[in-house]
């Protein structure tokens, strides 16, 4: 099948290049030209496990192409994907400006053809609607079309297997046309995979995904908030959560204490589902109490941190991970730019270390040093400090830490180590909730 992807993105550039390697013929459009000419040599502009490999195979069978332009991809294309950026604006809805800009696009180019028009990117309950009006508004006539909602529920790190080996494909439609054409180009994936296919209505698949990443949001809330507890308490919250996550009702994921979530979806998807709430006159109460434990969490951690070192100013601490996750180079809403913030500001003065991160970091945060390794960052410094858990960082030569640290005193916001290992170690140690 021909599709064009609009948006060349996390998102686009993943859900293009897996369409591409389950046989379609796939266009990305994007209109950063940097990125652009990034994967037209084969690079990917993200760092994304097992994706660049994707992009040359598909590239090279010729399945895969890329180009700033939107019509000749629109005009070739059966399905079109828009997968543009719905960043929040400052009441917390979600800015459709680039969705609403796309449609008008389309729109100007759709021809006599059959055409469905796909949102993948997380937009609120009744967005399609909306892009439906604006391709007919702006489309001279032309009604030989139809828009479906199929989410994406990919994460970042693992965006390829989560799309290749989905736990679930949600198609929103409103004409048995529309459905056996997003059914035909999913065929080879439902073959292999068996993934269970949710046929649902437009509206209700925009809101399985805002609905699905508010309940994510919500069990990591729930675990930083026993956190809490446990801090005060007295008591362990790994060993608290453990148990509660054994309860086949609960479920062990996502019930990890630290930081707080970051990332570009879940920060913006639930400030754009309170504000749905609040739109359609519901109480939202509930998606405030999830953001300020969120910020909570980070602000704790940093009173720990103060309450150790005391005066910040002039000391240097060292900072292990940039990215909001492990295996990916985001930091979109990283916690560890928010700590790394506010310790600059008490004076401290950063060497960070992040595997992937470290050349999105230079970007947005200039003014601190940047550490070749782990180890170098830990040299001459104060404290450490864990922001994210990179697997490599549990693998750290503890002895060497220690030894090339001014006082060897670790905060780790991911619990990455155990407590008594590390106190036998030598080391004063920090975790969350422990
Ligand atoms: C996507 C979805 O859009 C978002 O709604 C979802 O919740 C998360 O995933 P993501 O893929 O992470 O976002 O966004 P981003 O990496 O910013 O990609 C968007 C791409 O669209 C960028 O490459 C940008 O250059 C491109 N773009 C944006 C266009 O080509 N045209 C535009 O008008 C706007
Ligand atoms: C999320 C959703 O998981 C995915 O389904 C959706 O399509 C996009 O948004 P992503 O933001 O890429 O994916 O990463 P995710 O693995 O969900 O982590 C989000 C944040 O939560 C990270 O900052 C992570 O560190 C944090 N997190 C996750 C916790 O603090 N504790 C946990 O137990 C799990």
């Amino acid at each position: 099948m021909k599709i064009a992807i609009i948006g060349a993105g996390y998102v686009g550039l993943t859900t293009g290049t897996c369409l591409a390697e389950l046989g379609h013929e796939v266009i990305c459009v994007d209109n950063n030209l940097e990125k652009l000419e990034k994967l037209n040599r084969g690079k990917s502009p993200i760092f994304e496990p097992g994706l660049e490999e994707l992009i040359i195979k598909n590239q090279t069978a010729g399945r895969l192409t890329f180009s700033d332009k939107i019509k000749p991809a629109v005009e070739q294309a059966e399905v079109i994907f828009i997968c543009v950026n719905t960043p929040p604006k400052d009441d917390g809805h979600a800015d459709l400006k680039y969705v609403e800009q796309v449609a008008r696009e389309i729109a100007g180019t759709i021809n006599g053809d059959y055409k469905v028009i796909v949102d993948k990117s997380t937009v609120p309950v009744k967005t399609a609607e909306k892009v439906k009006e604006t391709i007919l508004r702006y489309g001279a006539g032309k009604t030989n079309f139809d828009v479906v909602s199929n989410p994406e529920f990919l994460k970042e790190g693992t965006a390829v297997k989560d799309t290749m080996e989905p736990d679930r494909i949600v198609i929103g439609v409103d004409s048995e046309k529309a459905r056996d054409k997003i059914l035909e180009l999913y065929r080879p994936l439902i073959e292999k995979t068996k993934a269970p296919i949710k046929v649902v209505s437009v509206r209700s698949a925009e809101l399985i995904k805002h609905g699905a990443n508010t309940f994510l949001a919500t069990k990591i809330s729930f675990a930083n908030l026993i956190a809490q507890t446990c801090e005060e308490a007295g008591a362990d919250a790994l060993e608290v959560l453990e148990a509660i996550g054994l309860d086949e009702r609960i479920g062990a994921q996502f019930l990890k204490p630290g930081l707080g979530f970051g990332g570009s979806c879940f920060p913006k998807d639930i400030a754009a589902y309170k504000k749905t709430l609040e739109i359609l006159g519901l109480d939202n109460s509930l998606i405030h109490a999830i953001e300020r434990i969120n910020l909570e969490a980070v602000r704790r951690f940093l009173r720990k941190i103060e309450k150790e070192l005391w005066v910040l100013d002039g000391k240097q601490i060292g900072v292990l991970g940039l990215a909001f996750k492990p295996d990916t180079d985001d930091i979109r809403n990283s916690p560890a730019l928010r700590i790394i913030e506010s310790l600059k500001k008490d004076g401290a003065k950063i060497k960070a270390f992040d595997p992937q991160a470290m050349n999105n970091a230079k970007k947005e945060l200039p003014g601190i040093e940047y550490a070749e390794n782990p180890y170098e960052a830990a040299a001459g410094s104060e404290a450490l400090v864990i922001c994210t858990d990179w697997r490599e960082f549990k693998n750290l030569d503890l002895e060497r830490i220690k030894k090339l640290m001014v006082t060897p005193t670790i905060f780790d916001g991911r619990n990455i180590f155990e407590p008594k290992v590390m106190a036998k170690l030598g080391f004063r140690y920090f975790g969350v909730g422990r």
